[in-house]
């Protein structure tokens, strides 16, 4: 009886093990640290996620905001490849324009006079950018808010599930949005992320993120010696507030045929108008997948041998090469300088409710939002 006994308790306490092993591996190691107050006050937190094979990536609920990646090079050497700050501080500044690795909406990207038309109802929006548009969705946009933030995944994948209420009427928009976006990381040294959002009244939405990159490492001089390839056929060229005519027009023969591997500093700044307008790259282009998650870019970096593949559901990417980054915001890797980095914006097409040629941008109540992007790196 007594060995019986024994056995059992042996059996169970076995049993007991196993489900912790089990519960700790599965369960995801998310560091949280304050990170700084947010100008009303409000603590706000870095969590750090950490991958297997050692990929590493900061995020803070403040603004959803990616602040470091950190991946290899050839060399198995660690890097950040992404513009970001150590403290709230930098994302904070007045002299911060730029965005940096933040989550943007509700409307990503311009729109025309800030003006747009639902249902016969004429909504005005910030026009934040020079007066003239309105520029990632307003005045205080998804990047300046308070997101909740809850730790998630495994410890193979972790991740971070962020939530944002934005209220009917917040900077103009109709409609109380529920925004969730999760961050998580995969086993091939890739950030998954995936945005969910919904209405209780018509309304319009484009939501992506807004991280530079610049794979040599944040910080380095130029990103003009990065090899881009863009699966777009097809760009929607613009007028000289940066906002697109409305036409589709093909690549071929311009300096926006990136569909070989082409350094960005080739045509860069070759005499023609569509460049003028962006002072360099700033343009959407339409991706040729249909459907589905579909590889849209890839940027090679030769000295690091570093690689990053960005695949999206989106229809539009927006190549932007950091032509307003001027060297004022001095964060992690040192000033940012002008074409020091370069964003690779999923997003639909921007000014979309004015272009009724566009992918449609509108959400209706009932309807759910959904799109994914991935930014997969390797080495070469
Ligand atoms: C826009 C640029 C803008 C930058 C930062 C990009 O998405 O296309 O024109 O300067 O964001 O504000």
């Amino acid at each position: 009886m007594k060995r019986l006994l024994l056995v059992a308790a042996a059996v169970g306490s076995l049993l007991a093990l196993t489900a912790l092993s089990q519960k700790m591996q599965s369960s995801p190691d998310i560091q949280k640290e304050p990170f700084g107050k947010a100008p009303d006050g409000e603590q706000v937190f870095l969590y750090t996620l950490k991958s297997p094979s050692g990929m590493t990536v900061k995020i803070t609920n403040y603004g959803g905001t990616v602040t470091q990646i950190l991946v290899p090079d050839r060399n198995k050497k660690f890097g950040d490849v992404v513009l970001g700050f150590n403290s709230l501080d930098g994302y904070t500044s007045k002299d911060n324009t730029a965005y940096f690795g933040a989550l943007i909406g509700r409307y990503a990207n311009r729109i025309a006079g800030g003006r747009f038309t639902l249902d016969g109802k004429t909504y005005q929006i910030p026009k934040n950018d020079h007066g003239v548009n309105s520029l990632h969705g307003g005045d205080v946009g998804f990047n300046k808010r308070i997101w909740q933030a809850t730790p998630s995944g495994t410890a193979k994948n972790p991740a971070l599930d962020l939530h944002y209420t934005s209220p009917d009427g917040e900077e103009g928009f109709p409609g109380t949005m529920q925004v969730y976006v999760r961050y998580s990381l995969g086993n091939d040294n890739d950030l998954r992320i995936d945005y969910r959002a919904t209405t209780d009244k018509i309304t319009i939405v484009n939501l992506t993120n807004h991280s530079y990159f610049n794979l040599e490492g944040a910080g380095s001089a130029t990103v003009l010696n990065h090899k881009l390839t863009l699966m777009a056929d097809k760009f929607t060229p613009i007028n000289a507030n940066l906002i697109p005519t409305g036409a589709i027009a093909g690549v071929a023969g311009t300096p926006f045929d990136f569909r070989k591997p082409t350094v960005v500093g080739a045509h860069i700044n070759e005499k023609n108008q569509q460049l003028e307008y962006g002072k360099g790259y700033d343009h959407n282009f339409v991706l040729n997948a249909s459907s589905g998650l579909a590889l849209a870019a890839k940027v090679e970096e030769p000295k690091s041998g570093r690689v990053m593949e960005v695949l999206t559901t989106q229809p539009g990417i927006q190549f932007y090469s950091g032509n307003f980054l001027d060297g004022k915001n001095v964060g992690i890797g040192g000033p940012y300088r002008y074409r020091s980095a370069l964003c690779l914006e999923t997003q639909h097409f921007p000014d979309s409710p004015n272009h009724p040629n566009f992918p449609s941008t509108v959400l209706k109540p009932g309807q759910e939002f959904r799109s994914t992007t991935v930014y997969r790196f390797s080495t070469e």
